[in-house]
C-alpha cells in the first residue's frame, strides 16, 4: 500500500514517517564495547527478518526526535561509581533533565550493564527506565540488570525483547521488507581472526618493574609479541587478557568450605575439576552483591543480613572493597557444595588493559603498564586477579590476548593538531603509545603530558622516555605532579590550574584532551579543573564553560579513558 511506496521511493525519510511504521531504535551507551556489542546483536537479528531497525551510538541519537519516537531499545553500561559511559552522557543529562519531553507515545525497553562489586550496579539503567515510566513511556518489557557474566541477562532480555517487539513492528508494517531496513554499524569492520572467544596466544617478552626500590607500588613494563597474529591495533586501543586465578588462592577457598578441589563438578554440560572452575572459569577474588547476599543465607549470618538492607550501601560497599570471596568465606562461615559454590560465582571475565605502544614504533609488539595490585586484608596478603597473573608471568610465558578497539579515544585525524594528555600513575599508559605513534608519522602538533604519582625517586614511570623525547622534541612539554615529595599533596589538577592560562590557550588553537587513569577521585577532579580554568582564562561563566567542555567532548576533542 502506500507505506510500502513510501518507503521505496523516499529517501529522505523523517522520524515521524519511520515511526508511524513502527521502526525500532536501539541505543547503546558503552565505555568498553560490551554496551555496543549486545545493541549489534540484537539489531542483527531484527535485520536478519527484515524487521525495520537503526542502531546509534548514545552520542549520535538526536534528541529532538525522541518525542516522535515509538520503539526505543536501550543497552547501557553504568560505570564504577554510578556514571554514564562518556559517550551517552548528554543523552541521559537530556532524559534526566528538565527539557526532557513527555513520552506518552514510547513503548521502551533498558538493558543496564554493570559490575556488582560496585554499590550503584546498574544505577544508570535503573534511572533511565524510571525516567522514561515518570515521562509517561510505556515499559515494554521489564529491565534488565546484567552483570560481568554479561549473557545470563542479556541473552534473555533480548529474545523477550525480539518476541514482543516482533509483532509490534510486523503490525505497524506489514508491507516492509529488507529494503527499508537502516542498517548502520558504525563500528563494522572486517573481522580479527583472534577475538575475544578465540585469543591469540601472545608470548610474554619482557616483565619488568619500573617503580623503583622503595615504591608503595609494584608497577611492571611488559611487552608480548603479537608476531603471525594477523592482530593490529591503533594508539588508545586495549589489549584484552585472560587471566587465571591464583592456584594458592583457589585451594584456600576450597580448605575453607571444606571441599576437594580435585573433585568434578559438572554445571549445564560443563563437567570440571573444582580446581579449574575456581581457577580459570570463575571471579574469586572481587565480591558480588548477590553473591554475599547467596553467602549470607548459606552462612545464617545476621550481621550480613543486615549490611544487605537497603539503607547499608556503605557497610557493603566497605566490605566489597576491602574483601574477597576467601575472607567471606572465612569470617562469615557457612555451608556449600562445590556445585552451588560454581553456580554462585561469576564467570570470569577477560582483563582489559590500555596498550602503552605505537604498533608503528615497536612492531610486531604491545606493551602494558600494569600496576601489580596487593593489598592486606589483616595480615593476609591480597591480590587482584588480573595484574598478579600477569605480574608473576615469567619471560616466554604464553598469554591468551585479544584487541579491545577504543574508537572514542583516538589522536587526532588531523596530525597538526595539538594533544594535553592527563595520565597520572598507569594512566599514562596509552599516552606512551600516542607520543611513540606522533613522533613515527612526524605529526606537526604539539604534545603535552601532565603526569603525577607519589615520588619522583621511585614512580616517575618511563622518566628516561620521557625526557629523551623532550630532547628529540617528541614531547613538548611536560608537568610533573609528585603528590607526596612535599608537605602539601600535589595533583596533576593542580598543574592544570596553574597552567590554565595557557591549558585554555592550547584548547582555542584546537588542541585535544585526553584523561586516563582513575575513574572515581582524579577523572572528576581534572574536570572541575578544567571547567576552571575555562572560566577563568575564557571569562566564561560556570554555565558557558561547561558548555565549552560539552561542545569539546561532542567534537571527539575530550575524551576519557577512565576505570
Ligand atoms: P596520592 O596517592 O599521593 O594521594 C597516581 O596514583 C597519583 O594520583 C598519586 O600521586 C596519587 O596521589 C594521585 N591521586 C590521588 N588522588 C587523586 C585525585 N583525586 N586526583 C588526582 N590525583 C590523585
Amino acid at each position: 500500500g502506500a507505506v510500502a511506496v513510501a518507503s521505496a521511493h523516499a529517501p529522505v525519510e523523517t522520524v515521524a514517517d519511520a515511526a508511524e511504521r513502527g521502526r525500532l531504535t536501539v541505543v547503546y551507551g558503552s565505555q568498553t564495547g560490551n554496551a555496543r556489542r549486545v545493541a549489534e546483536a540484537l539489531v542483527a537479528k531484527f535485520e536478519g527478518e527484515g524487521l525495520p531497525v537503526r542502531l546509534l551510538r548514545a552520542d549520535a541519537y538526536p534528541t529532538r526526535e525522541l518525542k516522535d519516537e515509538r520503539f526505543l531499545a536501550i543497552v547501557i553500561s553504568t560505570q564504577g561509581d554510578g556514571d554514564p559511559p562518556d559517550d551517552a552522557r548528554a543523552l541521559v543529562e537530556f532524559i534526566d533533565g528538565k527539557r526532557a519531553p513527555k513520552l506518552p507515545q514510547l513503548r521502551y525497553a533498558v538493558l543496564g550493564l554493570g559490575d556488582s562489586s560496585y554499590p550503584q550496579f546498574c544505577a544508570i539503567g535503573q534511572r533511565l527506565d524510571a525516567r522514561f515510566e515518570a515521562l509517561g513511556a510505556q515499559r515494554w518489557i521489564a529491565r534488565g540488570d546484567a552483570d560481568l557474566d554479561i549473557d545470563t541477562v542479556a541473552a534473555p532480555w533480548s529474545a523477550t525483547l525480539f518476541a514482543e517487539a516482533k509483532d509490534a513492528l510486523k503490525a505497524k508494517s506489514p508491507a516492509l521488507t529488507l529494503a527499508s531496513v537502516t542498517p548502520l554499524r558504525p563500528h563494522a569492520q572486517a573481522p580479527a581472526a583472534w577475538t575475544r572467544e578465540r585469543p591469540f596466544a601472545a608470548e610474554l617478552l619482557a616483565n619488568l618493574p619500573i617503580s623503583g626500590r622503595g615504591s608503595d607500588k609494584d608497577i611492571r613494563h611488559m611487552e608480548l609479541s603479537l608476531a603471525d597474529s594477523g592482530l593490529d591495533y591503533e594508539p588508545g586501543d586495549a589489549l584484552g587478557v585472560w587471566i587465571e586465578n591464583p592456584p594458592a588462592l583457589v585451594q584456600a577457598m576450597a580448605e575453607a568450605l571444606d571441599l576437594d578441589v580435585d573433585a568434578p563438578v559438572t554445571l549445564g554440560t560443563d563437567t570440571l575439576p573444582l580446581r579449574e572452575w575456581l581457577g580459570r572459569k570463575r571471579e574469586i577474588t572481587r565480591l558480588s552483591r548477590p553473591f554475599v547476599a547467596t553467602h549470607a543465607a548459606h552462612a545464617g549470618s545476621e550481621d550480613l543480613n543486615r549490611l544487605l538492607a537497603p539503607d547499608q550501601r556503605d557497610g557493603l560497599a566497605a566490605l566489597m572493597a576491602g574483601s574477597q570471596v576467601i575472607d567471606l568465606l572465612r569470617e562469615h562461615p557457612g555451608a556449600w557444595t562445590a556445585e552451588q559454590l560454581v553456580e554462585a560465582l561469576r564467570p570470569l571475565q577477560p582483563r582489559l588493559y590500555s596498550i602503552a605502544s605505537s604498533r608503528k614504533a615497536v612492531g610486531d609488539e604491545a606493551h602494558l603498564t600494569v600496576a601489580h595490585v596487593e593489598y592486606l586484608h589483616g595480615d593476609a596478603l591480597r591480590w587482584g586477579a588480573g595484574s598478579h597473573h600477569l605480574a608473576t608471568r615469567e619471560e616466554g610465558a604464553s598469554l591468551p590476548v585479544f584487541i579491545e578497539r577504543n574508537e572514542r579515544f583516538r589522536l587526532p585525524a588531523d596530525a597538526s593538531r595539538d594533544v594535553i594528555m592527563i595520565g597520572p600513575g598507569t594512566g599514562v599508559a596509552p599516552f606512551r603509545g600516542f607520543v611513540q605513534e606522533r613522533e613515527v608519522v612526524g605529526a606537526g602538533g604539539r604534545n603535552w603530558l601532565l603526569f603525577g604519582n607519589p615520588h619522583a625517586r621511585t614512580d616517575f614511570l618511563y622518566q628516561v622516555e620521557w625526557q629523551d623525547a623532550l630532547k628529540r622534541g617528541s614531547l613538548h612539554r611536560l608537568d610533573l605532579a609528585f603528590s607526596r615529595d612535599q608537605a602539601q599533596k600535589v595533583y596533576v589538577q593542580h598543574k592544570l590550574r596553574e597552567h590554565g592560562r595557557e591549558l585554555f590557550a592550547w584548547l582555542e588553537n584546537g588542541a585535544h584532551l585526553y584523561v586516563c587513569g582513575d575513574a572515581t577521585r582524579m577523572a572528576k577532579d581534572v574536570h572541575a579543573a578544567l571547567l576552571d580554568a575555562i572560566a577563568t582564562h575564557g571569562g566564561k561563566s560556570a554555565e558557558d564553560a561547561a558548555d565549552y567542555l560539552n561542545a569539546l567532548q561532542a567534537q571527539g576533542r575530550y575524551a576519557r579513558d577512565v576505570y
